[in-house]
């Protein structure tokens, strides 16, 4: 049986698991693509330390170009991370006629027109499923099972770090710090864990995912991005009070004045089967024209579960070698020359349904003045819980649901509302979201 020849860049969470799946599976893999696939060569920081795998086989160096540019490498697997070291790897691969796959959200998203074009250019495939969701062969689904249709919409629990951050707060009422550290211990967080908390790695994946769903250029700078650091336990708890729970979505929704790419904590009806997927889990819902809607689970990060993605991408490569590189299937899945420039709506012109959380003066006429702001701004209330006055406390909580409004609108209320004598600090806002 011809043998492939993989050239690792990485040998940490992702790469050591890629290289245990390569292994454990290796008879099925073969009977798969027809190619034995081997890890011949891989490079590290630090080629002396324990690894999760196996690597008495493997050629190993600290230098990433000399596994790159080996005669020997026929599909560089860049699991390094970040958009420096990686990117100047990968563009080094395709120059030198390599195939590649990547983990890697960030470079995708941030770099992926140009690695694209050089890839095209070269005749070579740059393959990216596990940059997002993890094990979930989302990417596939999008551009290869759902081909036939017009994507409406889409809204995913794309970070594992985030949602087990929340499970974990909701379910054993855990503190956020104490279970970040657990997330970093598991191999879930990113290097920079900023990035999970904050939002920006979901904002890189949901790039990935409107572009292939929609057709357009991959549009970083425009998603509207919003992390988890504001949610407290109490809006945990009062979103459970309300029917509703906490998830940190992406969504990338087509209206007819453009496309809206958002990622941000939203309330979800708690019977929607997406708002009971809890821990390091992912889910991807997909609205298509023809199925309706669709639903994709599974892990959405750790080590064997993403590296399940990276061998995916290795075995469609093998399986490609042999077709013209104008058969393939296109990086994201419309042909280049026609990735629309569709407008990408600012977040003003987003309309939603809120949850609003402040804390007040309990004095007559707050909540008056409070309802005042909001008509007079065209906001309605759907629901309104105002707790018994905590003991000892200066303020009580109000929380409110409101009807859809402009971004725009309630940016306008919320100013007004954090202006009033008897409002104390910011008012918290989360959307919520029906997903009909
Ligand atoms: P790790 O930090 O576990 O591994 C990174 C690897 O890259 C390590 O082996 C490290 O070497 C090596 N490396 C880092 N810097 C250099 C350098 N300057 N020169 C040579 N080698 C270097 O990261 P992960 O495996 O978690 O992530 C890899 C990629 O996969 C990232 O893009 C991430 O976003 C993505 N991803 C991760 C998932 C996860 O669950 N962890 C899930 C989906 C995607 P050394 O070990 O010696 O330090
Ligand atoms: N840090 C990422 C997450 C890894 O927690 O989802 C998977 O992309």
């Amino acid at each position: 049986m011809k043998v492939i020849t993989v050239g690792l860049l990485g040998l940490g969470t992702v790469g050591g698991g890629t290289v245990n799946v390569l292994k454990h599976n290796a008879e099925e893999i073969s009977r798969r693509c027809g190619y034995q696939i081997r890890v011949g060569h891989a490079s590290a920081r630090d080629i002396t330390k324990a690894r999760i795998c196996d690597t008495s086989d493997i050629q190993l160096t600290t230098d990433p170009a000399a596994v790159v540019t080996h005669p020997d490498v026929d599909v560089v697997v860049e699991l390094i991370g970040g958009d420096t070291l990686a990117l100047e790897m990968v563009l080094l691969a395709i120059e030198h006629g390599k195939h590649v796959v990547t983990a890697n959200k960030a470079l995708i998203a941030r770099h992926g027109s140009r690695i694209f074009a050089a890839a095209s250019e070269r005749g070579v495939m740059v393959a990216y499923e596990a940059a997002v969701a993890g094990g979930i062969p989302i990417i596939k689904a999008l551009r290869e099972g759902l081909a036939g249709n017009r994507i409406e919409w889409l809204a995913g629990i794309i970070n594992g770090t985030g949602n087990f951050i929340l499970t974990e707060m909701r379910e054993k009422g855990r503190d956020f710090a104490d279970v970040l550290r657990e997330a970093q211990q598991l191999g879930y967080a990113e290097a920079d864990p900023t990035f999970d908390v904050e939002g920006i790695d979901a904002a890189h994946k949901l790039t990935i995912l409107a572009s292939i769903a929609f057709g357009i250029p991959l549009s970083f700078s425009s998603v509207n991005t919003e992390g988890i650091t504001k949610i407290t336990r109490e809006d945990v708890r009062n979103a459970e009070e309300l029917g509703y729970r906490i998830k940190h979505l992406g969504i990338a929704r087509r209206t007819d004045a453009g496309i809206e790419l958002r990622v941000h904590p939203t309330l979800i009806p708690a019977t929607q089967l997406i708002a009971n997927v809890n821990g390091v889990m992912n889910a991807v819902l997909v609205k298509g024209s023809a199925v309706g809607p669709t639903l994709y689970y599974g892990a959405g990060a750790g080590s064997n579960a993403t590296a399940s993605a990276v061998v995916a991408d290795i075995i469609d490569v093998a399986r490609a070698l042999n077709v013209p590189a104008e058969l393939r299937i296109p990086a994201l899945g419309f042909q280049p020359q026609e990735l629309a420039n569709t407008t990408l709506l600012p977040m003003d012109a987003v309309e939603s349904y809120y949850y609003l959380r402040m804390a007040v003066t309990d004095e007559r006429g707050v909540l008056a003045a409070i309802t005042k702001i909001l008509g007079d701004n065209d906001i309605s209330i759907e629901a309104l819980i105002q707790k018994a006055h905590p003991e000892g406390e200066l303020t009580t909580p109000l929380v409110m649901l409101t009807h859809k409004v402009l971004e725009g609108a309630m940016n306008r209320a919320i100013a007004e509302i954090e202006r009033l004598p008897s409002i104390h600090g910011q008012v918290l806002r989360i959307r919520t979201e029906p997903l009909q």
